[in-house]
């Protein structure tokens, strides 16, 4: 593809034309490249949105117009993300604030006795729900250094494992710290083999790739609107009904119960739904739902495999420009070859990963991340940390020149130009050469220009 072709290819997102000042004078439109924890929303999402908030109303509540038509969107909402996400016929799609509430939601509902598989490197998110239920046992597995590893390792788990109660892996489809994606169908097709099933975390694969619930034949997925160009407080867990529908409700109150009544010995009897709404309590975030659908259909129709194509593109501009900066070190769990999405973490030797990030934006106008992105142990197996260094996100502590165990991440998608990217790499190469042009302090937690 052409730089022209590639150029036009970019989608629309809010925040395009915002202009930041720099402490050395001047302003510059912002190079917003932390999509990884926030994108930006789409133009498309943030007009759809516009469009319905005149008609807003109660949803599953009121008998007015509005209600029925905002009852009609969240329901339509569910049943377009159901398709973006290939889900089967029978998969249920819960509405939830974000992937970190639909893992807690899964994590709330695993039958007594679940042996829980988790590699060591997930984000805190995927990491720690499990942990929460005193009836359910966790199995760490180590870092793997290659997709294969990966497979290996859970093989081994499982078949090593004695109880035959249920199990369940829960993997990330692709890492929120170096971009890597992981074997998902073939660690499906392991975990399935050994009778567990598999929850996908696709906060950072699903903005990025199509995801297939029935051809990657996982058990359930979860993500997370924000990510995904719909900034308004809403995710998704997508899956296998049974063992929603056999536990208790995630949230007890009005919208999951069917059913109240005052019993003879004084106590209340609730008859749940068993759709989607049982683990839905409360007045439903409808503009959240509308927002992640109308972001489906903006990906669906710009052509998703085009954007793909176009952010591998983007991907080998910034790999080709930080390999040209022997200081740069790229931080990699599965090596130079795997396949990857628009995220990627580094450090550069001599400097604080805060100090850095703060320059390239007080500087630049670019935002990054620093930190360790909530996934501390994945960080430290990749920086070479011993136990007894201290990890936080942020520097607290540190002096600009100081190493402190933290790194910087850029991570861009749909919405970035070409020149946000090339602006990065010709910053980070002339920090690395002349140093940065104003001095830092640490106020706070963060690093920030001195004034
Ligand atoms: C891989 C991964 N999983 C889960 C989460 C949690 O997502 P949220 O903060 O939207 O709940 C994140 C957020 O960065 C993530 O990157």
């Amino acid at each position: 593809m052409s730089a022209t072709a590639v150029a036009t290819a970019c989608l629309p997102v809010l925040g395009r034309d915002v202009r930041v000042p720099l402490v050395t004078g001047g302003e510059v439109e912002y190079a917003a490249l932390d999509y990884a924890a926030s994108a930006p929303a789409l133009q498309r999402v943030w007009d759809d949105i516009a469009a319905y908030a005149p008609y807003y109303g109660s949803v599953h509540r009121g008998a007015g117009y509005l209600s029925q038509l905002s009852t009609d969107l969240f329901e339509n909402s569910r049943a377009t993300v159901a398709e973006f996400l290939g889900c089967r016929a029978d998969d249920q799609v819960v509405f939830t604030r974000a992937t970190t509430d639909s893992l807690n939601l899964l994590a709330s509902v695993l039958p007594a006795g679940t042996d829980v598989y988790v590699f060591e490197t997930e984000h805190h998110a995927a990491l720690l729900p499990w942990q929460q239920r005193e009836d359910v046992e966790v199995h760490y597995l180590s870092a793997p250094r290659s997709p294969r590893a990966a497979v290996e390792v859970l093989e081994a788990a499982l078949a090593a494992r004695t109880g035959d109660g249920p199990a369940l892996l829960c993997v990330t489809g692709a890492s929120n710290v170096t971009g890597e994606l992981w074997p998902v169908r073939e660690l499906a097709a392991a975990a399935h083999r050994h009778g567990a099933r598999i929850v996908l975390d696709a906060a950072q694969l699903a903005p990025h790739h199509p995801v297939s619930v029935a051809e990657l034949d996982v058990d359930w997925v979860a993500f997370s609107g924000h990510k995904l160009y719909a900034p308004f407080g809403a995710g998704v867990l997508a899956g296998r009904a049974d063992w929603l529908q056999a536990a208790e409700p995630y949230l007890a109150g009005g919208g999951a119960s069917r059913k109240v009544a005052r019993r003879a010995d004084g106590g209340v009897d609730v008859e749940w739904h068993t759709t989607a709404a049982r683990h839905e309590a409360g007045s439903p975030n409808v503009i959240g739902a509308y927002a992640i659908a109308s972001a489906c259909k903006a990906l669906t129709e710009a052509g998703f495999d085009r954007l793909v194509e176009r952010e591998r593109e983007l991907i080998a501009r910034v790999r080709d420009g930080l390999a040209a900066v022997p200081e740069v070190k790229v931080l990699s769990l599965f090596g130079d070859d795997a396949d990857r999405v628009g995220v990627l973490s580094f450090v550069v030797d001599g400097w604080n990963s805060s100090h850095f990030a703060a320059a390239l934006s007080a500087e630049y106008g670019i935002g990054v991340r620093d930190g360790l992105f909530c996934a501390h142990p994945l960080l430290r197996e990749l920086l070479g940390a011993d136990d007894s260094e201290q990890g936080e996100c942020g520097a607290p502590e540190a002096e600009p020149g100081e190493r402190s165990l933290n790194a910087i991440r850029i991570s861009f998608g749909a919405g970035t130009p070409d020149e946000h990217v090339d602006r990065f790499v010709s910053a980070v190469r002339t920090l690395v050469r002349d140093g940065a042009a104003w001095s830092y302090r640490t106020e706070d937690g963060r690093c920030v220009p001195a004034s």
